[in-house]
């Protein structure tokens, strides 16, 4: 496990950066959030679900990196939101029946599942079978 995915002050500013991005995520999507189980692939600081609980009041929201350093972040950012977060590199065990599942700049990280169709299913997308 890496501590932060890049360093504190560069996952910081990331961060800082994508908001702009998951807003214009969140304009392009026909789902309506609210009540929802929500995962969050390579949830970094965890912002993403923050936005998503202040603006859209997901039910419950879901993140894991393996940038376990971030995710002690996320935690402490979390507040009273209805958000959990694993540092891991894959699904928690247990953690299923999302209905929505986003990841964000992160699929071109994983390179540990070589393509064979018996493994082209990330696990993350077999735990959200409506995921978008
Ligand atoms: C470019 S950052 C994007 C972070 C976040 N999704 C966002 O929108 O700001 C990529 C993130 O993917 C994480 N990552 C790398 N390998 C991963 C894996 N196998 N599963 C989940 N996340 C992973 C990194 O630790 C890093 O936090």
């Amino acid at each position: 496990m890496s501590t932060y995915w890049r360093s504190a002050a560069d996952d910081e500013a990331m961060q800082d950066e994508h908001g702009f991005i998951w807003e214009a995520m969140l304009a392009t999507i026909d789902v309506d959030l609210a009540g929802k189980r929500v995962l969050d692939a390579g949830c970094n600081r965890g912002g993403f679900l923050r936005l998503l609980a202040d603006r859209c009041a997901i039910a419950e929201g879901f993140g894991y990196d393996p940038a376990a350093a971030a995710v002690d972040d996320a935690r402490r950012l979390a507040g009273d939101r209805p958000l959990r977060y694993e540092a891991t590199d894959t699904v928690p065990a247990g953690w299923t029946g999302f209905e929505v599942a986003f990841s964000h700049e992160v699929l071109y990280l994983c390179t540990t599942s070589p393509p064979t169709p018996a493994r082209s299913t990330p696990r993350w997308r077999r735990a959200a079978p409506t995921s978008r």
